[in-house]
């Protein structure tokens, strides 16, 4: 191999691919391409810390240049790749310019949903990079009214940070409740109740009919015809993976980039990994999904960056993901979908957790919910209980005094 190793995408997955393939001893030129320009950096703060810090936020790097330099990675910031020619190995630049590969990988992200009828509108806002949680924050002034249209992770976390910043928020979803997308609905209450305890108006089971600029601000036309005024609607009504350099170069995709258990897509010199891929989830009988989550694009680069390297290693992690909104913490390992019962078991000052077992008994998910960080150590020992098909004891489940522990030694 000579022409080295290209990632497409300088986010969590790419970066942490590229440093992989350091880590995992490749010695030839590692070249990361980034659309935004800057330095790769986490996203889960964007919603919290970056729109709740007194001080102005900083981008919180994944690595700093000196890193980049050391590790001899070459990134190229501020540009967007437009083709891939398979044939002769090439990720196409702008301008026609061309850069070999060995191997490449497709971190490519994913971006918000679009709302059409938000389109032309100054005041509507949708939150992925850091320049758009700027954005964002700049308006979260005590008092402005803030509608967020979706009531998913996205669109909560905002809720609490842009209610913490003193502004009046109304939250729009379409659906029956909040959070229908992999959080069981006894969570969902309990985020519910706690952002209306804090003055956050939810509606769910609306539809919006109209979005309509003003000099200052939006008034967002509901079905019924009831008109809502807004400083800013924040749109956060899912994700997008980005497939289409993979489209036009002929590769497989539904719903992502499709992949198997190594990550590598339809050309098997090409991998895909994070938010823009589908992959089969051995946990589930390989049960194709496509997971929008920060601990997932880490592991998925990783993996992506070994197997690139041919050791040829099947996907296998637990399926896990957070929110934090005011003062609770949600977790959630394994799918709770995959569930056919739930049972209780509850930790004190109000958090607790569902394990989610399939009909056979299996413990596929658990969920939870609390102060802080009081359900992670549970969820943790429960994650490693999901990756081992244990069919704990129901009983021994619902009793807090049992120790987790104790049922992952049984
Ligand atoms: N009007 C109102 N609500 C809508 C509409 C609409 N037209 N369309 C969809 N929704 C609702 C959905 O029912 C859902 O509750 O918007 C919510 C979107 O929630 P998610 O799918 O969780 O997406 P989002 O919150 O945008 O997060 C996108 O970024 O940080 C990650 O983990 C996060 O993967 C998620 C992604």
């Amino acid at each position: 191999m000579t022409a080295g190793m290209v990632i497409i995408g300088g986010g969590e997955c790419g970066a942490r691919a590229a440093f992989a393939l350091r880590e995992n001893g490749y010695a030839g030129s590692v070249t990361l391409i980034g659309a935004e320009k800057h330095l790769p950096y986490e996203r889960p703060p964007l919603s919290k810390d970056t729109m709740i810090s007194p001080e102005h936020p900083l981008a919180r790097t994944i690595a700093g240049e000196d890193r980049f330099a050391e590790q001899d990675i070459r990134f190229v910031a501020g540009t967007t790749a437009i083709g891939i020619d398979r044939e002769a190995k090439n990720v196409i630049l702008a301008g026609d310019n061309r850069l070999a590969y060995d191997r490449l990988l497709l971190a490519t992200g994913a971006v918000p949903r679009p709302l059409p009828l938000a389109a032309a509108s100054r005041h509507c806002a949708c939150l992925r990079s850091y320049d758009d949680a700027l954005a964002i924050r700049a308006q979260l002034q005590p008092g402005a009214r803030i509608v967020i249209v979706g009531g998913g992770f996205i669109g909560l976390e905002l809720a609490a940070s842009a209610r913490q910043r003193g502004a009046v928020v109304t939250v729009l979803e379409t659906q029956a409740r909040i959070l229908m997308r992999g959080v069981p609905e006894e969570i969902a209450a309990v985020i519910a109740a706690r952002h209306r305890q804090e003055g956050v108006l939810i509606r769910c089971g609306v539809a919006i009919a109209a979005i309509t600029d003003k000099d200052i601000g939006v008034t967002i036309t509901l079905a019924d015809g009831e008109k809502l005024e807004a400083d800013l609607a924040v749109i956060g009504i899912g994700a997008l993976p980005v497939t289409a350099l993979a489209e036009a170069a002929g590769l497989e995709t539904a719903n992502g980039i499709l992949v198997n258990a190594h990550l590598q897509t339809s050309d098997p010199d090409i991998f895909a990994a994070g938010d823009c891929c589908a992959f089969p989830l051995a946990l589930y009988d390989g049960r194709q999904v496509r997971l929008e989550a920060w601990r997932n694009a880490q592991e998925q680069g990783t993996l992506a960056a070994r197997n690139m390297l041919g050791l040829c290693e099947p996907h296998l992690a637990v399926p896990w993901f957070w929110s934090d909104q005011y003062e609770l913490g949600l977790q959630v390992a394994g799918l709770a979908d995959e569930g056919a019962r739930t049972i209780r078991r509850d930790l004190g000052d109000g958090a607790f957790i569902l394990f989610h077992l399939a009909a056979d008994g299996r413990l596929v998910a658990a969920s939870g919910i609390g102060p802080g960080s009081s359900v992670a150590r549970d969820i943790r020992l429960a994650e490693m209980l999901i990756a081992r098909s244990a069919c704990p004891d129901q009983a021994h489940l619902a009793a807090p005094d049992i120790k987790l522990k104790s049922l992952l030694a049984a």
